[in-house]
């Protein structure tokens, strides 16, 4: 459901392994340790990278995976969450599940017989933080001690990051506008290593990483407007990369608004790994697959 569902040791044992898988991918190597094994995908919401990472990840692993939406299933037309979770996870080995209400996530994996992955909820997004630590571990070592720039919305995101934060040991500078911070209740008690501002330079002054998202998350649409002329300082462009440490990497977990959140020859420049990011949910998701199912 979220990070904390795992120690600082498991996640950086993750890491370790999803680096491994990657190379053997690039090797050749077939490993099919789920062979015969089935990956439900549940989406209320659209994607791209988690559809695509999870289904080829399932498929490299000698299984499958079986795209569900609201929109052709019974889900759609109201049948219980409960009632949909007990049935799936009757028949299939593993579920991932992406969501509005974290709640209804909750939910679901109350009832089901198998894991249930978040594929990312209104309040997490756990997966897309597996993806990004490997990143960062792969480009500059282990992130413990280091320091990580967030900036803009508080959002599900922002909220992973605070976990990851607590787990693998990073200094976490938040800056939001007032109104958008992150839900304080999510910032674990004795958790010293975060920091709210308002002004994304004091945020951004030497952090190693520089993290954002789009300023209107998928449910918020009707917001945008008013969410543009409140973030209309945040954004990520090289004045603001030229604060943070020389080696610092820059980090959006996509879909990016070029121009909005960050500016292009940011994304598009030398410090940007936004790729290597999108490519690691596979191999990330891969490692979490294999330590929960085998
Ligand atoms: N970053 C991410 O979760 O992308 P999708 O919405 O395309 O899955
Ligand atoms: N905060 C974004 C992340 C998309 C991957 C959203 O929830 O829409």
């Amino acid at each position: 459901m979220s990070l904390l569902d795992i120690s600082g040791e498991e996640f950086r044992n993750l890491i370790t392994r999803a680096i491994e898988l990657k190379a053997m991918v690039r090797a050749g190597t077939i490993y099919e340790p789920l062979k015969n094994k089935t990956l439900a995908m549940v989406f209320e919401k659209s994607s791209t990278r988690t559809r695509v990472s999870f289904e080829t990840g399932m498929v490299q692993f000698g299984g499958s995976a079986i795209f569900l939406s609201p929109r052709d299933t019974q889900l759609g037309r109201g049948e219980p969450v409960e009632d949909s979770a007990r049935v799936l996870s009757r028949m299939v080995d593993v579920i991932m599940v992406r969501t509005y209400a974290h709640e209804t996530l909750e939910l679901f994996a109350t009832h089901s017989r198998v894991p249930v992955i978040n594929g990312l909820s209104d309040l997490f997004h756990p997966c897309q933080l597996l993806a990004d630590m490997q990143t960062y571990f792969e480009h500059r070592g282990d992130i413990g001690g280091k320091t990580v720039a967030w900036i803009g919305d508080g959002n599900n995101m922002c909220h992973s990051y605070i976990n990851a934060a607590h787990l693998l040991g990073f200094k976490l500078r938040i800056a939001s506008p007032a109104g958008y911070q992150p839900r304080p209740h999510l910032i674990q008690a004795k958790q010293a290593g975060i920091e709210l501002f308002e002004d994304p330079a004091e945020a951004a002054r030497n952090a190693d990483l520089v993290v954002t998202d789009v300023w209107a998350s998928m449910g918020q649409e009707d917001e945008n407007h008013q969410r543009s002329l409140a973030f209309r300082n945040y954004q990520v462009d090289s004045r603001l990369m030229a604060l943070a440490a020389p080696n610092a990497v820059f980090m959006h977990c996509l879909p990016a608004h070029r121009g909005e959140e960050v500016s292009a020859d940011v994304i598009d420049g030398s410090q940007s790994v936004v790729w290597d990011e999108a490519e690691n949910r596979l191999h990330a998701q891969k490692a979490l697959l294999e330590f929960l199912l085998t």
